[in-house]
C-alpha cells in the first residue's frame, strides 16, 4: 500500500470516531486533507471545526463545513491531526507544513488528540526529521545562535512565512532523546513562538495506516 493510501485509510478510520453535532479541531497537512474529504463524504454532520491553517479552513469551507475561530470555543472534544514523526509514547514532531503554533493551540483546547499517519511516521527515536521552530522575524539570528549552542544546526525555511507572519527555522541534529525537557527548554528562549515538539501534550491515540490495515495505538 502506498503512503498516500495509508494516509487515506487512517483518515477514514478517524472519521468513524467523530460524533455528529460536535465541534472538532482539524490540523493541517496532506493526511488531514484526506480526513476533511472523508468527513465531508460521510454521513457524519459536525456542527463546526476550528482549523489549524488557512489551507485547512479553506478546504473545510469548500465542503460546506463551518469554520469557527478558536476564540469562539472554550473546548473541543477532539482534534485530528497528522505528524512528521511519532514515537511509542505518542510524542511527536510536527510543523513540517508550518502550522505548528495553531496546531499546538488547538491541541491545548482539545480533550482528545487523535494522530493520523502513514507507517513511515512511526519512529523509535524522534529527531531524524528536522525540528521546526517558529520564530518572530526580529529574533531569527538570536534564536539561530541559541540553537547552535544547544548543538543544533538551524536552517531558515526559505520563502516561507507562517499564517502568523513569522519565520521557521528547521533545526537538524538537536538531541531529542528527552523530548519533555527539550520542549520546555525551547519554550523558554525569547523569540521562539512555538517549537514542533509535542511531548508535553502528546497524542492520546494514533491511527496508523499499514499494509495490514489501520492499527490503533494508545
Ligand atoms: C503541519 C503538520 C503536519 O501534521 C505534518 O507535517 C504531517 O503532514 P502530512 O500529513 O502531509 O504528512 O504538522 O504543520
Amino acid at each position: 500500500m502506498s503512503a498516500e493510501a495509508q494516509k487515506r485509510a487512517a483518515a477514514e478510520a478517524a472519521v468513524a470516531t467523530i460524533q455528529s453535532g460536535s465541534i472538532i479541531g482539524v490540523g493541517s497537512g496532506s493526511t488531514v486533507n484526506h480526513f476533511i474529504d472523508a468527513l465531508a463524504a460521510s454521513d457524519t454532520q459536525i456542527e463546526a471545526a476550528v482549523a489549524a491553517s488557512e489551507a485547512s479552513a479553506e478546504r473545510l469551507r469548500g465542503h460546506g463545513i463551518e469554520v469557527r475561530d478558536a476564540n469562539q470555543v472554550t473546548e473541543l472534544a477532539v482534534m485530528i491531526d497528522g505528524a512528521d514523526e511519532i514515537n511509542r509514547h505518542l510524542q511527536m514532531i510536527k510543523g513540517g507544513g508550518g502550522a505548528l503554533t495553531r496546531e499546538k493551540i488547538i491541541a491545548a483546547l482539545s480533550h482528545q488528540f487523535i494522530c493520523i499517519a502513514d507507517a513511515s511516521k512511526q519512529v523509535t527515536a524522534l529527531g531524524d526529521f528536522p525540528l521546526p521552530v517558529e520564530v518572530i522575524p526580529m529574533a531569527r539570528s538570536y534564536v539561530g545562535r541559541q540553537m547552535l549552542k544547544l548543538g543544533g544546526h538551524p536552517e531558515l525555511r526559505e520563502g516561507f512565512t507562517t499564517d502568523n507572519g513569522n519565520v521557521i527555522l528547521d533545526v537538524r541534529r538537536l538531541d531529542l532523546s528527552e523530548p519533555l525537557h527539550r520542549e520546555q527548554q525551547l519554550n523558554n528562549i525569547a523569540g521562539i513562538v512555538t517549537n514542533g515538539l509535542f511531548a508535553l501534550r502528546p497524542a492520546d491515540e494514533l491511527l496508523v495506516g499499514t499494509d495490514d490495515g489501520v492499527e490503533r495505538v494508545t
